[in-house]
Parts: structure tokens; C-alpha cells; sequence
């Protein structure tokens, strides 16, 4: 249940902070405001972050539980993996670790923003905020960068579509109608969320998206 319910959270605030970032096709005005109204926020933000931190490790410290228990209760003799069992499903602990690299990089990024020189050369936008267009912008120029992130977006696709299902199983619900199809649409999601996340990275390269500074 409790992996469940953080997954959820988490998958929530994931969907939120792609239509944030989806606002970079609308221009650096909507995208630059919208950053700046979460700065804004400030203890606020600062208790949703701390609210994400705990689903985060709440999520985590359960799926390791739950992997040992698992492990207990298959006996001490080696069982053959299901052979029902999809790629997905057996590279949650695979996926959930690079997706958590992933996080701890992207924060170094974006958020403290130590990795890329440039971003400290980015002056303000005309109405004095931090130009998080241009950085995106600049980021996602360097090709290496950007195929980490698609890289990342593609193992989170994964482990959100196996976990729509496990999600319906947590909480009992095995309508032998109903279940697939939720977890169909939870699949569907997973990959629309790949898209939406992967667009952002493909039109920078493409140079559809221009930065709205020079450096
Ligand atoms: C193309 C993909 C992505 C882009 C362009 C992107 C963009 C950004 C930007 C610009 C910030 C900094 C906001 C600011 O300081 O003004 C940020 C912060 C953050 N992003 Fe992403 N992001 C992406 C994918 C993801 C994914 C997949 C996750 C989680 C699985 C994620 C989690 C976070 C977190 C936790 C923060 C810190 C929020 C805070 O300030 O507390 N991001 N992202």
C-alpha cells in the first residue's frame, strides 16, 4: 500500500512538472513566469519539496523490503524467474536506481545548476527573472546531456508502466475486466509521459527551440 500510494504521489507530481515544462514551446514569458511564481512560493515550495523527499524514500525503503520478503518467501532453493514476468517488471530495481542517478543529476543541473558553465553567464530576462528558457535551452544543446535525459525518461516510461499494474494488484482490485484495462491506460500514460518529457530535448536539438539570449 505504501508503495503504492508514494508511487502515486510521485507519478502526480511527475505529470505536474511536465506541463510546466511543456510551457517552453508557449515561449521564454511563460515558461520564465511560471518558475519564477514556484520560487515565489518560498516556504511553501520548501514543504512540498520535503513532502516529495519523504515519498521518495518512503517509496524506496519499501520496494527494498519488499523485494527481501519476496526473496524470504521463495525458499532458500533457487526458483527460475516467472516466465510471465516482462521486461519491465523484472528491471524495476534496475530502472528505479538509474531514475534516482537521474534525479541527483537533473537537481545538479537545473536546480543548482553546477554543471553546465554557461548558465552562470545567462543575464535576467526584460522583466529581471532567471532566464529558465535559455537554460533549458543551453542544456539540452549538449548532445550528451540530452541523451541522458531521454535515456532516463525511457527507463521511467518502463518502470511507470509496470507499475500501473502492480498498482491495481496493491490494492486488491483483480476485476478480471476491469484491471487490464486500467492497467492499459496506465501503460498508455506511462508513454505519453515519455513523449511529452522527450519532445523537450528532440525540438532543442532539432533547433526548433532557439535560446532567447546569446551567449
Ligand atoms: C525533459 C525533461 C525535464 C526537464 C526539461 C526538466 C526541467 C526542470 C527544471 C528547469 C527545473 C528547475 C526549475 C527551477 O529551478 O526553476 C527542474 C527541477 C526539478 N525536476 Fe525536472 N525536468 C525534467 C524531467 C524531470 C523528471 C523526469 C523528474 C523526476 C522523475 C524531475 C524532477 C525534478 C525535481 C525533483 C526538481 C526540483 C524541483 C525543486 O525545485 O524542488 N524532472 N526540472
Amino acid at each position: 500500500m505504501i508503495v503504492a500510494v508514494t508511487g502515486v504521489i510521485l507519478v502526480l507530481f511527475v505529470i505536474g512538472h511536465l506541463l510546466g515544462n511543456l510551457q517552453i514551446f508557449l515561449g521564454p514569458e511563460w515558461i520564465n513566469s511560471y518558475a519564477q511564481h514556484l520560487r515565489d512560493l518560498g516556504g511553501f515550495l520548501w514543504a512540498i519539496r520535503l513532502f516529495l523527499l519523504i515519498a521518495v524514500l518512503l517509496h524506496i525503503y519499501y520496494t527494498i523490503w519488499l523485494a527481501i520478503e519476496n526473496r524470504r518467501a521463495r525458499g532458500s532453493y533457487r526458483e527460475r524467474e516467472p516466465v510471465k514476468a516482462s521486461f519491465a517488471s523484472r528491471h524495476m530495481a534496475m530502472s528505479g536506481l538509474i531514475i534516482l542517478a537521474f534525479i541527483f543529476y537533473h537537481l545538479a543541473h537545473f536546480t543548482v545548476r553546477v554543471t553546465d558553465p554557461r548558465f552562470a553567464l545567462l543575464k535576467a530576462d526584460p522583466l529581471n527573472r532567471y532566464d529558465v528558457y535559455s537554460m533549458m535551452v543551453y542544456g539540452f544543446q549538449n548532445v550528451i546531456v540530452s541523451a541522458f535525459y531521454v535515456l532516463a525518461m525511457f527507463l521511467l516510461a518502463l518502470h511507470l508502466s509496470h507499475g500501473a499494474s502492480s498498482f491495481f494488484q496493491s490494492l486488491g482490485l483483480n476485476d478480471k475486466k476491469l484491471t487490464p484495462r486500467l492497467a492499459r491506460i496506465g501503460r498508455v500514460v506511462a508513454w505519453l509521459i515519455f513523449i511529452g518529457y522527450t519532445s523537450i530535448p528532440v525540438a532543442v536539438l532539432l533547433g526548433l527551440v532557439k535560446p532567447a539570449q546569446q551567449l
